[in-house]
């Protein structure tokens, strides 16, 4: 069977293709200053609207908004696949796909993976062998049946268990540095990462392991240790449980999710097998593509407290770009003082169901959570609902969804659907001032997501100006498309001649992906007096500054609530 084709080899191709030629031998093509130009082959046109990019390696039309690399051209005008357009591109270009049988990187993967099922394996053994351990499990209502399901284990003390078993040589001992098992000191040495505790592998969707989560047994800390991020393991990508979630299910009618591990475990337990959780992050866009390609029907199951709120709220501000007609998504808050874990094991599983069966609707809660933050019984209060449902609702992609919500805001604030609909619609903006869908992230406000889309279209264009910045103030700047951001630098960096074709296929069966071809397709000026390059450090300085006056501001607020801790006052300084 042929094996996958490498990454770097695609990076290759696609830095070399010649667009100009791939588009030329099937659209008769127009030289246009730096570009070239013809009359679209994607719809009906007699002016040509249609460009091609050379140095981009990318194509646009400014009628239909069609857009790609020379692999997209080829998938969208000779109906390829993408392994065909890959092995077409090699063809015309003389050279041979490469497949992952022979590569190195590939190798390592698979050692890598079988490094983490022998860890889990290992682990399990020893949990066997422990007797507080399996009393801790016990004591939680875990049966061995569950735990084996889950593949739940245990790490004992001790700092050198794993290099001991399977550190053998130096290239085993970096294969344990790969996975995040075995951390390196300063000094050079090397121990263990887990030790003395439960420990819970999570899996991708074929059902290896790619990651651990440890729980400290008594109080130690941190209760829940996990794995760093890996080449194996993105935690913004991965959902714990979704694996065992379809193992049991021959169909998915419904996904709940809910925040912690153990909460999945006593779910399942109880056999409430469609539980799932985020792994200590907020729920991404990554997370909801996965669980809407299972299933129409997502819940989100959250405690009752502050806390729980305020990851519900972002939770909805994540989905609506993702609400469809046909999708539901539920909101459920747990009474206070209870997990799904202890709640199920308190109240059984009938009486969890009843509670996801009595949650809340998306548009629901969303009308309801911002009609206590006003006083409807005037009209200065209603006018304010408004404006705070405004930025949610251009969230919402166009269509019946976005239509109901708007009846349902317009019944609650006491105004015609139209005419509320008119009142909320974005004020009219600039032609060529926003690439980027209504259904994009919008807090104009701070200025804050149109300067990282400006970054990101800044870099798209001029992908060497990433090469030397200094991307680490970004790690503090909590904005929509900062992670994008991020990513696209280290990208470049790691990969300096990649071009804007280069990037756009990295982020193929990427959701992103298609944001970022809008971007490399809108226009900048092409004059000697702009420099992209300067123009991309600027904006990654202000986001800088945004990072420290966001970080700020919250040290602020926390503070009215109580005190700070020496490291928070000793930070606040620092920035202010
Ligand atoms: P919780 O603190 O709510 O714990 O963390 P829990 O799930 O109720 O755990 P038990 O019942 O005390 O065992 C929820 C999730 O947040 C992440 C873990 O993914 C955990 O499952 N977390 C929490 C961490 O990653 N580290 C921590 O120190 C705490
Ligand atoms: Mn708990």
């Amino acid at each position: 069977m042929a094996g996958r084709i490498p990454q770097d080899f695609i990076d290759d191709l696609i830095a070399r293709a010649d667009i100009v030629e791939v588009v030329g031998r099937r659209v008769e093509l127009k030289k246009a200053g730096r570009e070239f130009k013809a009359c679209c082959p994607f719809h009906d046109e007699k002016t040509p609207s249609f460009t091609v990019s050379p140095h981009k390696g990318f194509y646009h039309c400014f009628g239909c908004n069609a857009h790609g690399t020379a692999v997209g051209f080829l998938m969208e005008h000779d109906h390829m696949s993408f392994v065909e357009a890959i092995e077409s591109l090699a063809g015309q270009m003389g050279v041979e796909v490469p497949r992952d049988e022979s590569d190195q990187p590939a190798r390592r993967y698979d050692e890598l993976f079988t490094l983490m099922s022998n860890t889990q394996q290992h682990w399990q053994n020893r949990l066997r062998e422990h007797a507080p351990a399996v009393a801790y499990l016990k004591e939680r209502g875990v049966d061995g049946a569950t735990a084996k399901r889950f593949g739940i284990g245990y790490s004992p003390d001790g700092w050198s268990e794993l290099i001991d078993k399977f550190g053998g040589s130096q290239e085993a001992l970096e294969r344990l540095l790969a996975t995040g098992l075995v951390i390196r000191k300063d000094n050079g040495r090397h121990y263990d990462r887990f030790r003395d505790r439960i420990m819970f592998p999570i899996r991708d969707a074929r059902g290896r392991c790619i990651a651990f989560g440890g729980r400290a047994m008594g109080d130690g800390e941190p209760k829940y240790l996990n794995s760093p991020e890996t080449v194996l393991f993105h935690k913004g990508r991965e959902l714990y449980g979704l694996y065992e979630a379809r193992q049991a299910l021959r169909h998915i009618e419904r996904l709940v999710v809910v925040e912690g591990y153990m909460d999945v475990v006593a779910l399942a337990r109880n056999g409430i097998n469609f539980a799932v959780a985020t792994l200590g992050t907020a729920t991404t866009p990554d997370h909801l593509n996965q669980l809407f390609r299972l299933t129409d029907r997502v819940e989100f199951c959250f405690d009752g407290d502050r806390a729980g709120k305020k990851a519900a709220w972002r939770a909805l501000e994540t989905t609506l770009p993702h609400i469809r007609e046909g999708r539901q998504v539920h909101f459920v808050f747990l009474p206070d003082g209870h997990d799904p874990d202890t709640y199920v094991n308190e109240h059984g599983s009938q009486a969890f169901i009843d509670l996801l069966d009595a949650g809340m609707a998306l548009s629901e809660y969303l009308i309801e959570e911002l009609a206590s933050q006003v006083e409807l019984d005037n009209a200065d209060g209603r006018a304010r609902l408004v404006e705070l449902a405004r930025p949610l609702v251009a969230k919402t992609p166009d269509g019946v969804y976005r239509e109901l919500l708007i009846a349902s805001l317009a019944e609650r604030v006491g105004l015609s659907a139209p005419k509320l609909d008119s009142m909320i619609r974005p004020k009219a903006s600039r032609p060529h001032d926003s690439p980027t869908p209504a259904t994009h992230h919008k807090r104009r406000s701070s200025g804050g997501p149109s300067v990282v889309r400006r970054a990101i279209t800044l870099l798209l264009h001029q992908p060497d100006g990433a090469v030397d910045l200094d991307a680490t103030s970004l790690a503090s700047v909590d904005r929509p498309g900062v992670d994008l951001l991020i990513s696209l630098i280290e990208t470049v960096q790691s990969e300096p001649t990649i071009n804007t074709a280069g990037l756009l296929e990295r982020w193929r069966h990427d959701e992103q992906g298609r944001h970022l071809g809008k971007l490399a397709a809108v226009e900048i000026p092409d004059d000697e007096d702009f420099d992209p390059r300067a123009e991309l450090a600027a904006c990654i300085e202000q986001l800088g500054t945004m990072g420290r006056r966001d970080r700020i501001d919250l040290l602020i607020k926390k503070q009215r609530v109580g005190p700070l801790t020496k490291e928070e006052k000793a930070e606040l300084r620092a920035l202010s």
